[in-house]
């Protein structure tokens, strides 16, 4: 497996499959590119399976065990399940949805070989789902989370971003994945870096604090040092980047933009030209160059010592390593 500079393994990789979607959240950061184009029909800047596959192929060389398809919607591919079929039969793979296309396709996905699906649902009202959607499509979702849940994709986590449009309905989901088996809900802090909107952020640590008052146990979970909490029988996890100083530090996954770019980092650009124009040892030589260049991106990772000097800060060593669930 390969580390960088600050001894992250990269355990993982994230694949968006398309910057196309057919919602337009108001939040939404399109993996670090901002908008999302329309559902429309695909373009040619997209990957091809064939470039998904051999880019997993070279990731499978490098022990890398976990692959996460996004998008935009990545469910607008019609060719994801022969992409999850030709995926290396060493990696888990995970799927993260808006949940419209699972009815009637979920089961596919299950038998092509994926384990789990995210579905985003930040609002038990149709009406405040429509507003942050601006879509009209909350029953499809909630069938879809059904449809996922009937064909064994489980745990299905519940992506609820919060900001000021939703953090009023965070007990409301709350209660929904404890009243459901399969269920865990998982609390994004709102990040406007890419999405813009700074004064729609929350304090997120209002958030953990209520959650701990509810809380039966708290649990941390490797990736990105998330907490983890156990309410009523149900399980809610903080993905909460912004201002952690060990968010970063816990990090295990290179990411690869609809086009083909590798990035060390979600919020960050890409360096290197389209692996689809690139040979299968080129691609090698740019996954090797991605990771060694990765760097933390919330919280100082460099700090002055007694002497002047810029040093990696300690909170980011000694290595962490990528065991996770
Ligand atoms: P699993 O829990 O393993 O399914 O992965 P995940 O939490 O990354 O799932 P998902 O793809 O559904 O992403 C949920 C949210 O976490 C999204 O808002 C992502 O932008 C955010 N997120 C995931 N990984 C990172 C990361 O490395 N850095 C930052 N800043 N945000 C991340
Ligand atoms: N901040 C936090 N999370 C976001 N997501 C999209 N945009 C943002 C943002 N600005 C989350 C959604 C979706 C996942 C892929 O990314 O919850 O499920
Ligand atoms: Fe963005 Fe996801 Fe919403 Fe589509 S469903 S607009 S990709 S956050």
């Amino acid at each position: 497996m390969l580390s960088d500079a600050f001894g992250r393994e990269v355990s993982g990789v994230r694949v968006s499959l398309t910057d196309r979607c057919n919602f337009d959240c108001v939040y939404c950061h399109n993996e670090g590119l901002g908008d999302t184009r329309g559902p429309q029909e695909p373009q040619d800047d997209e990957m091809t399976a064939d470039e998904v596959v051999r880019f997993l192929d070279v990731a499978a060389e490098y022990d890398v065990g976990k692959v996460k398809f996004t998008g935009g919607e990545p469910m607008l591919r019609e060719d994801l399940e022969e992409i999850v079929r030709r995926t290396p039969d060493s990696m888990e793979i995970s799927v993260t949805t808006n949940g419209t296309f699972l009815p009637g396709r979920a089961e596919a996905l299950a038998d092509a070989g994926v384990v789990r699906v995210n579905v985003s649902q930040d609002a038990v009202d149709p009406e405040a789902f429509a507003e942050i959607t601006q879509s009209g499509a909350y029953d499809r979702v909630v069938e879809g989370v059904d449809a996922a849940l009937d064909a064994g994709l489980a745990p299905v986590k519940l992506n609820m971003v919060v900001f000021e449009g939703t953090a009023g309905y965070v007990p409301e989901m709350v209660d929904r994945v404890a009243e459901r088996d399969g269920l865990q809900l998982q609390l994004i802090e709102y990040m406007p870096e890419i999405a813009g909107n700074p004064e729609w952020a929350i304090d997120i640590e209002r958030v953990h604090g209520w959650l701990a008052e509810q809380a039966d146990r708290v649990e941390h979970r490797e990736m990105h040092d998330r907490r983890r909490y156990f309410v009523d029988g149900g399980m809610v996890e903080i993905v909460d980047p912004v201002g952690n100083e060990t968010f970063c530090a816990n990090c295990h996954r290179v990411r690869v933009t609809h086009d083909g770019k590798l990035k060390g980092c979600l919020n960050r650009g890409d360096d290197h030209r389209s692996m689809g124009e690139m040979t299968r040892d080129e691609i090698r030589e740019t996954f090797e160059e991605t990771v060694a260049n990765r760097v933390p991106y919330y919280g100082e990772y460099l700090v002055e010592d007694d002497d002047g000097e810029w040093v990696v800060n300690e909170k980011y060593l000694p290595a962490p390593t990528a065991g996770d669930d």
